[in-house]
């Protein structure tokens, strides 16, 4: 049996939570929107033909932004092709996922959507085969109030009030060469660079992000991001991070470590940001929007036939997640609420059917996948401040990172409430986890609930059949003696625990 420990104090604050680190990601991509988050046909459908079913899971996900409308779809897409009357939309090809679109759902669908599912919208421009001027013009669209062309044609459409939208992605991905309209970095930085002053001349606190890397894999990485804000450092707020994680070959044990792989990676951007604004003796800071992370079985995709037909919602990559991947989710939610202080935006790619937590049938069910149950419990559990701890935790071999620690952790704390949460993995596979956590420094305090995702079989998954084959499950060990919590965590498995002030007895006479 192995025992780790750590010790919480409420001073040892790293920031506040962000609650835009529970975003998410819809892209017109196979059935993301089309039979995803809008069927008309279906038996829930709203008036507006949006599903409820995945209205309903969206809001129980506990998602606060969403980046919308691409990925690689933005960077062919034409924004005025999906306003004004929908019978008089063009289909387009999508030359990004090899599929036709066919412009039903367009800004102003998906902000009634948004307001639907009651989250912000995080929109990316298209930055490959456009530039500064469709910028502005799809800025005039979405954010000026009236008056001018743009603003009474939204308003013509039918959406009176502005979209109000504070964030902008500059693009995305445009290091990768599959990318229409892919740049060099000293194209794109000045490129970015341009579009901000300009959108920043008729906006001047909207917050915009410039496309870091596409992965840390990239050969490019690391002297992308330096060129990129050496151009741009003063016009964008945060510059974004992708990554997506995979068990290969069957290597477990490294596979349940990736949150060190993006602790690094996220480690490296700050370092290279920074760097940048020593250099140009800056006193600003630049943050991170990591804009896509997630599980995703890339090389299965990569080795896969590509669709040669052009059709409308095809399905792409529509992984189905096990048991395992839950607790790789959990643990990259540790890894973004760690760097709280830096990552002020994170979107899980994607929301529905494309690499999802919510999978939906044409016409038919929709359910939780696995990894649903992570997101939704730390975005419902991490309240008020993210506390830095230090865990004593053994360690073991991975063919990837070298010594891993077993244990990983965070916590947050919520000074109000006086409420404590831990968020803890253990990445063993062969046996569990004795967690000691010492909370003299926080009162007293009493488990009010604890929950564990994982469980007997790590690649165990939910279909549609059997949704809730896996699903949080009481943590029975968890338990407060005096001021130390103790919690048996069992092998590859997730957890949260949140505690709240002990209500002293009553007293009777
Ligand atoms: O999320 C799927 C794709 O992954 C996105 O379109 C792209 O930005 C990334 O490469």
């Amino acid at each position: 049996m192995s025992s780790a420990s750590l010790r919480l104090h409420p001073d040892f604050t790293i920031a506040p939570v962000n609650r835009r680190t529970f975003g998410s990601f819809v892209e017109h991509m196979g059935r993301c929107v089309y039979t995803g988050i809008y069927e008309p046909d279906h038996p829930t459908a709203d008036a507006d033909g949006f599903r409820e079913d995945v209205l309903a899971l969206t809001r129980e996900l506990g998602v606060s932004v969403v980046r919308y409308p691409g990925g690689n779809f933005v960077s062919g897409y034409r924004w005025e092709d999906g306003i004004g009357p929908v019978t008089q939309r063009p289909v387009r090809r999508d030359l990004a996922w090899h599929g036709l679109e066919t412009n039903e759902v367009g800004i102003d669908e998906f902000a009634r959507w948004a307001a639907k599912a009651d989250v912000e919208i995080m929109y990316a421009l298209n930055l490959g085969t456009r530039g500064v001027q469709e910028a502005l013009d799809v800025h005039e669209y979405l954010n000026h109030p009236e008056g001018t062309h743009f603003a009474e044609l939204r308003r013509s459409n039918g959406a009176k009030e502005p979209h109000g939208i504070r964030m902008f992605c500059l693009g995305n991905e445009m290091d990768g060469p599959w990318q229409t309209g892919h740049k060099t970095a000293h194209e794109y930085g000045r490129l970015a660079a341009e579009v901000a002053r300009a959108l920043r001349s008729a906006e001047p606190d909207l917050e915009l992000v410039a496309c870091g890397s596409s992965s840390s894999a990239m050969p490019t990485f690391g002297a992308w991001e330096a060129t990129v804000l050496e151009l741009a450092y003063e016009q964008v707020d945060a510059i974004s991070a992708h990554a997506y994680y995979e068990e290969h070959d069957g290597d477990l044990g490294s596979f349940l470590a990736s949150a060190v792989d993006m602790d690094h990676f996220v480690d490296s951007v700050v370092a290279t940001a920074d760097s940048v604004g020593a250099r140009l003796k800056s006193r600003k800071r630049i943050n991170i929007s990591f804009d896509e992370w997630n599980v995703w079985y890339l090389s299965r995709f990569e080795n896969a036939e590509r669709p040669t037909d052009w059709a409308v919602a095809q399905p792409v990559i529509e992984d189905h997640y096990n048991a395992a991947d839950a607790v790789v989710v959990g643990n990259l939610l540790i890894s973004l609420l760690r760097h709280s202080d830096r990552v002020t935006a994170a979107c899980q790619a994607q929301l529905v059917n494309v690499i999802a937590p919510i999978m939906t049938e044409p016409g038919g069910r929709a359910w939780r996948q696995t990894i649903f149950h992570p997101f939704a419990l730390t975005s419902r559990l991490a309240r008020g401040n993210v506390l830095r701890v230090e865990p004593q935790s053994p360690t073991y071999d991975t063919q990837r990172f070298g010594d891993v620690p077993v244990l990983d952790a965070v916590a947050t704390h919520d000074p109000q409430s006086g409420g404590v949460t831990v968020f803890a993995v253990n990445r063993d596979v062969t046996g569990p986890v004795d967690l000691t956590v010492a909370l003299s420094d926080l009162g007293s305090l009493a488990v009010l609930e604890a929950w564990t995702v994982g469980g007997d079989d790590p690649y165990a998954r939910n279909t549609a059949d059997d949704p809730d084959r896996v699903r949080p499950e009481a943590m029975g060990s968890a338990t407060v003696a005096g001021d130390t919590l103790t919690a048996s965590l069992p092998p590859v498995s997730w957890c949260a625990i949140r505690l709240g002030p002990a209500t002293p007895p009553t007293q009777t006479r």
